[in-house]
This record gives structure tokens, sequence and C-alpha cells, in this order.
């Protein structure tokens, strides 16, 4: 085991798209929730060496400093002395210099901030708190106390947003000179507050150009797209979330994350009553050898370098094309095979849903 996935769900606002696990920021919850994360940790953990550690939320940057200090007392369990990536996501209207003073000093070296977008009026649609001067002054403090390593989560293809919206976001975010972008086309997620009152999707025709043209844009400006909705530049991939599309092992600690853990996938509860009360798991998914296989390739054909068929063969001692029938998908030119690799072409990514359900058995 080498990664370790940590849930806050704690945030200072709730926004209108967002269906993750979380909650309005209350101290008196967030002490009785980190007393309980550092106890399922202590029943689960087995004291391997740790390589990359990913807090998310939630906010984790809306708990204050005290708190972010016993949070990383409780961190201090895990075995970091071959820690490679340590990273902690943020938003933009609660994090200072104090907290990213912590933060240098505990070693996170990776920091992920929900920008969403830099158009006043698009954050207000998302129901963000932030504004553009806000991201330049928090990204350059960022920099100023020695964490470069930085991730900006962009949203695009939101109703009323045209193309040249999407244009002055991704300019804005090119001078920001930061080495990794998420760019996530805007999901309206049931039991949000862009459902409830009915915001409509984007056309899709509309929300394609954007993609190719945040493809061409950012591969012009040497960032490398290696996954649907992620671009680095040279050497600043995300190791933690390549663990998850490599399909390999992690741990994951909070309320609503999961795990993989041996052949096992553990869903932990979004339910924050059970959690306190001890009753992390909700569900428990033994795999069989199929439905490993079948994560192996949705997950890998994520990539845009897709799955390593020697690689595969390896692993289950079996060719990728005899347990799935690809002819359809290859003859098609949804599937390319290239360099003893299947992938996707990069412009059939944003379609890469409905291919990937293909193997599904
Ligand atoms: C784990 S979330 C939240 C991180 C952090 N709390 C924040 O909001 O900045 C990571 C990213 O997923 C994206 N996201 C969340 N909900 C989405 C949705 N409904 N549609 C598209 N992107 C979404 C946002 O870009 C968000 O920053
Ligand atoms: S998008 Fe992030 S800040 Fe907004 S509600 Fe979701 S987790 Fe909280």
């Amino acid at each position: 085991m080498k990664a370790v996935y940590i849930h806050i769900p704690f945030c200072s606002s709730i926004c209108n798209y967002c269906d993750f696990s979380k909650m309005y920021y209350d101290k008196k919850m967030v002490n009785k929730y980190l007393e309980t994360l550092e106890k399922e940790i202590i029943t689960t953990y087995k004291k391997e060496k740790i390589k990359t550690i990913y807090i998310g939320g939630g906010t984790p940057s809306s708990l204050d400093l005290d708190e972010l200090k016993k949070l990383f007392k409780i961190l201090d369990i895990f075995d970091k002395s071959e820690i490679e990536e340590y990273t902690i996501e943020c938003n933009i209207d609660n994090t200072n210099l104090e907290k990213l003073l912590l933060f240098k000093e505990k070693g996170i070296n990776r920091i992920s901030f929900g920008v969403q977008s830099f158009n006043d009026e698009t954050l207000k649609i998302l129901g963000r708190k932030h504004n553009e001067k806000m991201i330049k002054d928090t990204i350059s403090l960022t920099k100023k106390v020695g964490i470069n390593n930085i991730n900006i989560d962009l949203i695009y293809g939101i109703k009323n947003q045209t193309l040249d919206d999407l244009k002055k976001d991704v300019e804005k975010f090119l001078k920001l000179d930061v080495p990794h972008i998420s760019l996530y086309s805007l999901i309206i997620e049931p039991h949000t507050k862009l459902y409830i009152n009915n915001f409509q999707s984007i056309d899709e025709d509309i929300n394609a150009n954007m993609y190719n043209y945040i493809n061409k844009t950012l591969k012009e400006n040497n960032y490398n797209h290696y996954e649907i909705s992620n671009y680095a530049k040279e050497g600043y991939k995300s190791k933690h979330n390549l663990v998850y599309w490599n399909n390999m092992q992690y741990y994951g600690f909070g309320l609503g994350a999961s795990s993989y853990v041996g052949n096992v996938r553990y869903d932990n509860t979004r339910s924050l009553t059970s959690y306190l009360k001890g009753n992390y798991i909700l569900n428990k998914n033994v795999l069989t050898e199929r439905e490993t296989m079948e994560n192996e390739m949705i997950l890998g054909l994520r990539l845009t370098s897709g799955v390593n068929k020697k690689g595969f063969y390896k692993k289950y001692n079996k060719q990728v094309e005899d347990v799935f029938d690809i002819k359809e998908l290859l003859s098609k030119k949804l599937l390319i095979d290239k360099n003893d690799h299947y992938f996707i072409p990069e412009d059939k990514l944003f379609i890469s849903n409905s291919i990937l359900i293909e193997f599904l058995e």
C-alpha cells in the first residue's frame, strides 16, 4: 500500500453544483470528526511506507489553524520516510499565509486549488466566494512560501458561457504559470442547487468545441494532456491520482472515502452520524478477477497513454483481446492499438463513457 486519501468534508459555503460528501463547517463537529478519523486510521493502517498522501474534500483549508495542526498530528502516524507527493486541496477564500506556512512546515509539497473560473459572473452561477484578484494573490503567496507544485481546478461548459469566455479563463490560467490544471465539464448533479433550479446543460457541440480548444491551447503551451481532464508540465503529473488510474491499491479514510485493499473495494458511509459512531464502511465489494480486469481497462483508458498490453498480460496472464471483445471499437477507431498500448484517441476522450461501457460485462 503506497497511497492514502484523507477526506475532510467541511466547507465554509456550499457550491451550487457540488455533489461531494460535504457539509457546512461546524467547530464542534470538526473536533469530533478528527477524533473519529484518528480512530479509523489506527484500526486500519498497517504501518506501510507511504508514497503519496492526498488530503481532499470538502475543503481541508476551511479548518482553522489549530484544527489543521491537529489534523497533521494525526497524519504523523503514517510512515512518510519515502513520501514523494503530499497534497492538500484548498479553496482560495480560506487559504492564508499562516496556513500555507504550516503546510510547508508539515511537508506538503503540492496544493490543489478550486478556482473554477476567473469570471465573476461564472463564479456567481457556481456559487463561489472568491474573485480574480484573490486567485492571483493566493497563488503568488503559495509560491512565495516555496510550494510550486500547484494544481488549479477549472470548470467549463456552463450554459451562457461562450468559447470566448473560456478562452479568457484559459489565458488567465496560463498567466499564473502553474504546472498542472484539471478542467472539468460541468455536470448538473441531482440534489444540487443548479439541478433544483432547473439550470440547463450546454449544447453538446459547443462543449466538444471547448474541449478541443482546451486540448489544443494547453498543448501549445507545453502542458501534456495525460488524462481525460488533466494536463501537466513535464514532471508534474499527479502521482497520487495515477495510483487510481493505474488500478493500484490505496487507503481512503474519512466520510465517503473509498479504499482498494487486497482484492476488495470499500466505500465509507456518507452519513456523519454513522461515521462518528465508528460504522465507517457502507459497502464492501470483493472483486472477481473479471471485475479487476474491467477496472484495469476503464481506469487505464482514461489516460492518454492508455493500457500497456504487456503490463496487462503480466498482471493477469491473459491478453486484453482474449478477455474483451474490442474488434468493433478498433475498427471504428474508438480504440487504437499502437506501440504495445491500447488507448482512446484524444478527440474521442470526450465521449469516453460510451466507449468504456463496452468493457463492462
Ligand atoms: C473534490 S472537488 C472539490 C475541491 C474543493 N473543495 C473546491 O471546491 O475547490 C474537486 C473538483 O471537482 C470539480 N467538480 C466538482 N463538482 C463538479 C461538477 N458537478 N461538475 C464539474 N466539475 C465538478 C471542481 O472543479 C472541484 O474543484
Ligand atoms: S465544490 Fe468544493 S467547496 Fe464547493 S461545496 Fe463542493 S467540496 Fe465544498
